[in-house]
């Protein structure tokens, strides 16, 4: 289950405010009185009440091995609920803030030895935490293709410009235009069945990454979302999910998801990433067609499984095995 701070997270000292890039801040917190902080791997997440009292989610963006800090940056969206421009403009160094203990969703496999990363804007988070975990550890390799709207909104720019990365980042700046973005084809291709690939950006980004390698292991592949799924689009409609063992029908309006409509109910259903990244939520379909949107299904798996934290109905009713 994901970090939840209605089960109240350690408060922490916000000892360190940085602007990294146009509209990206770092954030540093510590113990208040200087202890360890639980442990994370690269790839892990907090969770943290904003001034404002939104719960946001956060990867953290440092080297695991530090023990007494947790570095997260965050983008100012002009788009969201507020939770970002919050955190940006009211938090101050010396705040304390209620942090949840490190959840990781997009864990680094363990054995692997080649690593592809893809990451889109703020989404490099995970990946420099990934990157300064490999640069410490040595004897892995790895490529990263890190795509911004221009230099001046490139965060981490001069870590990822030093020399020891050279031939190993490619950075690529598309002005925001859709006709400029990468051809990441060649990289896809060139290493199927050769590396784990880890991608982490705007869902636009993670679908065409995922489009792409349909063809490589499902266990190779990983995503993670950085920011909360779109929850409704224009032309979404309400519909019923049957729960087959017990025959429970359950009403899902626009703007809800499956999974949250069950637990209206009621019903413990596990749930992670809730943005159709991990994988926790598989369920079988049994009725009815999924408007499948998650990156975790392949092609063959989409007539018999949805993933109830994102995915909803193209039939006015689903049956699911729950
Ligand atoms: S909870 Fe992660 S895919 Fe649904």
């Amino acid at each position: 289950m994901s970090a939840d701070l209605s089960t109240p997270g350690m408060p922490l000292r916000l000892t360190r405010i940085a602007r990294i890039a146009d509209g990206i801040h770092e954030f540093e917190f510590r113990h208040p009185a200087g202890a360890d902080l639980p442990a994370f791997t690269a790839g892990a997440h907090i969770q943290l009440r904003v001034p404002n009292g939104l719960i946001r989610k956060y990867s953290l963006c440092n080297n695991p091995a530090e023990h007494d800090r947790y570095v997260i940056a965050v983008k100012r969206e002009m788009n969201g609920r507020g939770g970002s421009a919050s955190l940006i403009d009211d938090a101050r160094e010396g705040d304390e803030f209620l942090v949840s203990p490190p959840v990781n969703d997009f864990v680094l496999a363990p054995n692997a030895q080649n690593f592809i990363f893809i990451a889109g804007g703020i989404g490099i988070t995970p990946i420099m935490s990934m990157i300064r975990h490999l640069r410490a550890i040595g004897g892995k390799q790895f490529q990263l293709y890190y795509c911004t709207r221009s230099p001046e909104m490139t965060a981490f720019r001069n870590e990822l410009t030093e020399p020891e990365f050279k031939g190993k980042v490619t950075i690529h700046h598309d002005q925001g235009d859709p006709a400029r973005a990468l051809d990441l084809w060649p990289v896809v291709e060139e290493r199927k069945n050769r590396a784990h690939l880890y991608c982490c950006g705007p869902l636009p980004l993670m679908h065409v990454v995922r489009d792409m390698t349909g063809h490589w292991s499902p266990t190779a592949v990983h995503f993670e979302a950085f920011s909360e799924p779109e929850k409704a689009k224009p032309d979404d409609k309400p519909f019923k999910v049957r729960l087959a063992k017990s025959g429970e029908i359950i009403d899902v309006p626009v703007g809800t998801t499956i999974l949250e409509a069950m637990r209206a109910q009621g019903h413990d259903v596990p749930s992670s990433c809730e943005s159709g990244t991990c994988g926790t939520c598989r369920t079988k379909l049994l009725a009815g067609a999924a408007d499948h949107r998650d990156l975790v299904l392949a092609e063959h798996e989409r007539g018999s499984q949805i993933m109830i934290c994102v995915s909803r109905a193209l039939t006015p009713e689903i049956t699911i095995d729950r």
